[in-house]
């Protein structure tokens, strides 16, 4: 009896790794599935002004705007969905979701999990601090408190540089931990950190604003994320988005939103 069960087990075993091993097998959609689905599934996290934010109930942004085309030129519609940034690269790897678009840079470590398209931008990180602090640049940042954004490559950085590190969901979060004192600074991309403080010192004493220093840490090429198995949907939007830097089109929608537009390196 005792062997009748353990092999009833054993043989439960190889059914559950059979199963689960073909059911993680593909994860990402080819171009041709995209295309007859009509529409490209595109997870973000809509706190990254100018890429992606919230008007209103609208994701708008400059991300929103190059997708936007990208999808006309694949004749699919784009259909986004919200959720904070530490579940859009899972819910892309596992195949939830078409696309990831957050402003997310390419990284050794991510691309061993995902496909990225080439990058069309390249950040970098910022480092925001209050008026006053005494913090002036990255060798000030030694020993001290930094907030971020959970799951960015600006809490890698700052983790694997030996910061004490406070990590939020929300963007917004990790403004006010520095706002109220509870980090001494706040590590985020730089666009965006120029954005978030810019709307924050609108109309305040100068004693009162944010200051972002201007030395910058890391380079950080933004892509847009698909999972293995996607690598033809990948190619051709590649395609797209070269001409659209070539022919001027992403340098329009930077300038839309108030950006200089400066095409990354080709490789
Ligand atoms: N570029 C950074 C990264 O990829 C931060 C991205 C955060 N994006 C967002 N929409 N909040 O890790």
């Amino acid at each position: 009896m005792k062997k009748l069960l353990s092999f009833a087990l054993a043989a439960l075993m190889v059914l559950v790794c059979v199963f689960s091993f073909t059911s993680c097998g593909k994860k990402g959609n080819t171009l041709d599935e995209v295309k007859k689905a009509g529409e490209l599934i595109v997870a973000t996290s809509p706190d990254f002004p100018p890429f992606e934010n919230l008007e209103g109930e609208d994701v708008v942004g400059i991300e929103v705007e190059i997708l936007k085309k990208v999808c006309e030129k694949l004749g699919v519609k784009l259909t986004l969905k919200q959720m904070d940034f530490d579940s859009v690269l899972p819910g892309v790897t596992a195949g939830k979701f078409d696309c990831g678009m957050s402003g997310i840079t390419v990284t050794e470590s991510r691309q061993k999990n995902m496909l990225f398209t080439d990058p069309y931008f390249v950040a970098a990180q910022a480092i925001v601090v209050k008026a006053g602090s005494p913090i002036t640049g990255k060798a000030d940042l030694a020993g001290k408190k930094v907030s971020v954004q959970t799951g960015t490559t600006a809490e890698e950085y700052c983790s694997e540089n030996g910061y004490t590190v406070s990590a939020f969901a929300a963007n917004s979060d990790a403004q006010t931990a520095l706002l109220n004192g509870n980090v001494d600074a706040w590590v985020i991309d730089n666009l965006v950190g120029i954005a978030m403080v810019e709307t924050y010192n609108q109309g305040k004493a100068d004693d009162e604003k944010l200051v972002i220093l201007s030395e910058a840490m890391t380079s950080e090429p933004y892509a847009f994320a698909f999972a293995f198995g996607s690598e033809t949907l990948v190619a051709e939007i590649n395609k797209i988005q070269k001409a659209m830097i070539e022919d001027g089109t992403i340098a329009a929608i930077f300038a839309q939103f108030g950006e200089d537009y400066a095409a990354p390196a080709s490789k």
